[in-house]
């Protein structure tokens, strides 16, 4: 929300003495000066009218998770453990996944409080590449590269993926980069060739990758650096 409108909203000053405030430079948001109406102002942010904290700001949160199997990218699921239970945060009712997993896949997963933040990685927009490690029951034919990089028509939606990149690990083992994070996308592609996939992990999303040093299940809070770079 734009600061001229955070401030108005209180209801304590009207219009004009919020156009008064910023041009003589009485109002802070985290520590600075901001005499500009458009400022934006978010639920993280620190407010001040001189020396009044008109919103103190609560902090904002991130985090790393190498999800194990067997647990559901839900927040809460009556019969089996969510991504949430491996995390011991206060506030957990707060935090949100950016960009779900399936029941059995693995790697990468990023929980927040921060919609923005979440919603730059995952929208389709953005462009950041989703990096998986794929297993297949059959062979990975020398087709598929070119049909995922053409892009692949999913009736459902009604719509053409973006061009995705394969590189062949092994007979039955592939990276594929994707930008849109579809319903079950990366088993849907390969499903195309009636190959099964039967091993997934997210390796990387955008510029975060997993930790190596997390194993399954473990999890930890991004570096100030990592959060800047989405
Ligand atoms: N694509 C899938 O099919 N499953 C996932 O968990 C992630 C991407």
């Amino acid at each position: 929300m734009r600061v001229d409108r955070f401030l108005s909203n209180l209801s304590r000053f009207n219009r004009r003495q919020v156009r008064l405030l910023l041009v003589e430079r009485r109002v802070s948001v985290d520590g600075v000066v901001v005499s500009d109406p458009h400022h934006e102002v978010r639920e993280f942010s620190r407010v001040c009218v001189d020396d009044d904290v008109l919103q103190a700001g609560k902090p904002a949160r991130y985090f790393m998770l190498h999800k194990p199997q067997g647990c559901v990218s839900a927040t809460v699921d009556p019969q089996h453990p969510t991504v949430l239970d491996l995390l011991d945060e206060p506030d957990k009712h707060e935090l949100h996944i950016a960009g779900r997993l399936d029941f059995n896949t693995t790697g990468l997963m990023l929980i927040t409080n921060d919609g923005q933040w979440s919603r730059r990685l995952t929208q389709p927009q953005t462009k950041l590449p989703k990096v998986y490690r794929v297993e297949t029951e059959q062979d990975i034919g020398p087709q598929y590269a070119q049909t995922f990089a053409a892009g692949l028509y999913f009736a459902f939606e009604d719509l053409t993926t973006q061009p995705a990149e394969l590189t062949l690990l092994g007979a039955r083992t592939a990276r594929l980069s994707i930008i849109e994070g579809r319903y079950h996308q990366v088993k849907r592609m390969f499903g195309h060739f009636n190959n099964k996939v039967i091993g997934l992990h997210r390796e990387r999303m955008g510029p975060l990758v997993l930790d190596a040093t997390l194993a399954p299940g473990q999890y930890r809070a991004l570096t100030a650096e990592e959060i800047r770079q989405v």
